[in-house]
């Protein structure tokens, strides 16, 4: 697909959003944003809780000295939301007549698929031209290699595992940790193979209660006496606790179940994410000025990349089966 392109001459108001899940990072991006477009003598306009905001004209102007302090703060300030009502025509319509009256020229997107996938339509029905900056702990959207927020909660995830492994070891215990994931196991495989998980579940590739008492029956025999299996949630959280009792009744064997659920996108970003939300930010006003649009930008290897909407919304990114067999291979 090749790239969508708008006339970016006249381009004097640029609004940014937050949308979908938090992740840590958004601040740092938000804060690239308008940084970047100040430095380049844009106004910038802060839109409150995502859709919700573009459909209520809830728009703030943002200064320079608005984006102090917050590059460490997890969360986003601008809000988020989900709006399933932005599946309508009429509502999206609503949006781009309250952004044209605003003044508002173009749109910075920071979210994940679904997020993408409004902005998309925006383009696609009223030539309103938008980027998208990705951020979803997830890490789940294709033509970038990195999301925001994935790494702080990959490590937020690790910290929980090591200190799982303190007690299951002073127990001679068997845990579940179950980390976020909807539809795809990044943060489970890299957690797992970081923590030195015996096992991992993932959504595209499920693990099944007899594997897991089979690599816990062969970790018993050289001498094994504590076990740390990871699970997704994917589509329904607590699933861990099925898995528990499918595991007690084909082996006896007792799981201990910790979920660690929300945690997971709260704290402070890590060096990495800030780094890649600064640049991913910074990118974004960059695409916009060139008159990019409909598109995502993109850390691909130490590249930047703007990847068209087309060739982001609705493709899977796979997870590393080499990885997640590399779990398997150094646990035992
Ligand atoms: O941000 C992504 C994600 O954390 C998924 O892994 C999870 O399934 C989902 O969001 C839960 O989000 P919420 O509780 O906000 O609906």
């Amino acid at each position: 697909m090749t790239l969508k392109k708008f006339d970016s001459q006249t381009l004097k108001n640029v609004g940014v959003f937050t949308s979908g899940g938090d992740a840590p990072g958004m601040n740092a991006a938000i804060r690239a944003v308008v940084r970047m477009g100040i430095h380049h003598g844009l106004q910038i306009t802060g839109i409150m809780q995502g859709y919700p905001g573009m459909v209520n004209s809830e728009f703030n102007p943002l200064s320079l000295s608005s984006m102090a302090n917050i590059i460490q703060r997890g969360g986003t300030i601008l809000k988020t939301g989900r709006m399933p009502e932005f599946h309508q025509p009429e509502v999206r319509a609503r949006a781009v007549a309250n952004l044209r009256a605003a003044g508002i020229g173009a749109l910075v997107c920071i979210g994940g698929d679904g997020s993408f996938t409004g902005a998309h339509l925006l383009w696609q029905e009223h030539q309103y031209p938008v980027v998208g900056v990705p951020a979803t702990i997830d890490n789940d959207i294709a033509g970038t290699d990195l999301t925001i927020g994935f790494d702080t909660a990959v490590n937020v995830a690790l910290d929980a595992i090591d200190r799982i492994r303190d007690t299951a070891a002073s127990h001679d215990r068997l845990f579940i940790v179950e980390v976020m994931g909807r539809d795809s196991g990044f943060i489970a495989v890299s957690v797992g193979v970081a923590g030195g998980a015996e096992e991992i579940f993932i959504p595209e590739n499920p693990a099944t209660a007899d594997q897991a008492v089979e690599r816990i029956r062969r970790g018993i025999s050289r001498g094994k006496r504590s076990s740390i299996l990871v699970a997704a949630e994917g589509h329904k959280p607590g699933r861990a606790y099925d898995l528990a009792e499918a595991i007690r009744k084909k082996s006896g064997f007792e799981a201990k179940v910790c979920i660690l659920g929300h945690i997971q996108r709260g704290g402070s970003p890590t060096a990495i994410d800030r780094i890649l939300a600064s640049r991913l930010g910074a990118g974004a006003v960059e695409a916009l000025r060139r008159g990019e649009c409909d598109a995502m930008v993109g850390v691909q290897g130490d590249a930047l990349v703007t990847v068209p909407f087309d060739n982001v919304i609705g493709v899977k990114k796979k997870v590393s089966s080499e990885l997640v067999s590399l779990a398997r291979t150094l646990s035992i």
